[in-house]
């Protein structure tokens, strides 16, 4: 909820700028009180009469208004906000903030205040890739601006790909955790992700196919729930998500070490796949090729890292999760490693050839608890992540 809470809402001039009359009614909904500003461009997309009736309102639109200067000021617009939003952010709004300037009200309310900010990137796929916008999306995450999407998908340009606004209720979810007022606000949750690779020699190792994908979605949906992400990460292909606090592993045995270091927690979340063995005598410089004579590796087992948290007693998180990759018996298999591990859930997927669940986009997951075996659809990697989110705010009295 969002109750006593005010959010200072400038809209840009984008075609995304319809998403954000249905902002303003899910955040009134919830309690919070929404201050309208609108840039001149944003007029042409929206009109400030509709804007100002769901606000319920005045739309805030000049820098030199000699009234409101008399009455408030543009200073104390922005300070009296407990969050200011920026929503559809385009990429002449990032630029500008990222440059400092502040040539109209919006821009000067940027510059003005010492209130967060979370602005809402919407943009065409290549103004989005361009290198002169990522260049501002670093300043701004630098300057301490919260992010959330752009989300990859149909653009109204026809295009394809990153640069769609976040949905109303995406947004909705990123104030609440930068305001700490989602259900998991006041929760430290660890999650593990990403492969493990384990050194043959300074130039070989061994690893696996995980992505990442799976518990970077997991840390970006908790954190939209408010919860405090500590994401211990192995040498992933996809980028870490934004507003965790990020610990870089590469060996099983570090991942092991980061974990214990960050408990105490309320919950782990143990998405990483762990690779079982490592080489048992890594070599200080690398193996020569010798004709005729084939190396022989000797391997050591690697800590388990799930288990050893899960049957740690004292300290141990209130919710253990594990995940179960099965090729076969997907089910049965993973409620003997529930049982096995001592974890409280086990998110079981089927990783057969041919499933496209390493790497995709997409998962099937049961969820097998000691309640027994729920059964969700085939949906999004960042849908089971929300889902499992949603759980696990419950399991903790969120
Ligand atoms: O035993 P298996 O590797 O199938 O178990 C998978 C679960 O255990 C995953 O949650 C994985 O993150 C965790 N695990 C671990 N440490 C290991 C092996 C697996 O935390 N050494």
């Amino acid at each position: 909820m969002l109750t006593g809470k005010r959010i200072l809402l400038i809209i840009g001039g984008g075609i995304a700028a319809y998403k954000c009359l249905d902002l303003i009614r899910r955040l009134r909904e919830r309690g919070a009180a929404v201050t309208p500003v609108m840039t001149r461009a944003a007029e042409e997309f929206v009109t400030p009469l509709s804007v100002s009736a769901l606000a319920g309102e005045e739309v805030h639109r000049d820098l030199f208004d000699l009234t409101k200067e008399a009455e408030m000021g543009h200073i104390q617009l922005s300070r009296v906000a407990d969050l200011l939003v920026v929503a559809p952010c385009t990429a002449d709004l990032m630029g500008k903030m990222a440059g400092g300037l502040a040539g109209d009200l919006a821009t000067t309310l940027l510059m003005a205040t010492d209130t967060p900010v979370l602005c809402a990137p919407a943009m065409n796929v290549r103004m989005w890739q361009h290198p002169a916008t990522q260049r501002n999306l670093a300043q701004l995450q630098a300057d301490g601006v919260a992010v959330v999407g752009p989300n990859d998908g149909d653009m109204a340009c026809g295009e394809f790909g990153p640069g769609r606004m976040a949905e109303p209720l995406e947004i909705v979810a990123a104030i609440e955790a930068r305001l700490g007022a989602g259900p998991l606000a006041g929760k430290r949750i660890i999650v593990t992700s990403g492969p493990t690779q384990e050194p043959i020699d300074p130039v070989r190792y061994i690893s696996n196919h995980s992505s990442g994908t799976q518990g970077t979605a997991i840390a970006t949906a908790l954190v939209a729930l408010g919860a405090e992400v500590v994401f211990v990460t192995g040498p992933a292909s996809v980028p870490p998500p934004q507003g965790v606090q990020v610990v870089r592993i590469t060996t099983a045995q570090d991942m092991l070490e980061a974990v214990q270091a960050a408990l105490p927690a309320d919950a782990a979340i143990f998405a990483a796949a762990v690779a079982d063995w490592r080489v048992a005598q890594v070599a200080e410089s690398k193996m020569k090729k010798t004709r005729g004579a084939l190396p022989t590796l000797e391997f050591a087992e690697n800590p388990d890292i799930l288990a050893t948290v899960a049957q740690m007693g004292d300290g141990r998180p209130g919710l253990v999760v594990g995940f179960a990759a099965e090729t076969d018996e997907v089910v049965a298999n993973a409620q003997a490693k529930r049982a096995r591990k001592g974890c409280d859930w086990i998110v079981a997927n089927d990783v057969a050839t041919g499933t496209g669940t390493f790497g995709g986009a997409d998962n099937t997951v049961h969820i097998v608890t000691g309640d027994g075996v729920e059964d969700w659809p085939r949906m999004a990697k960042a849908q089971v992540a929300e889902r499992l989110a949603q759980r696990v705010a419950e399991a903790l009295g969120g």
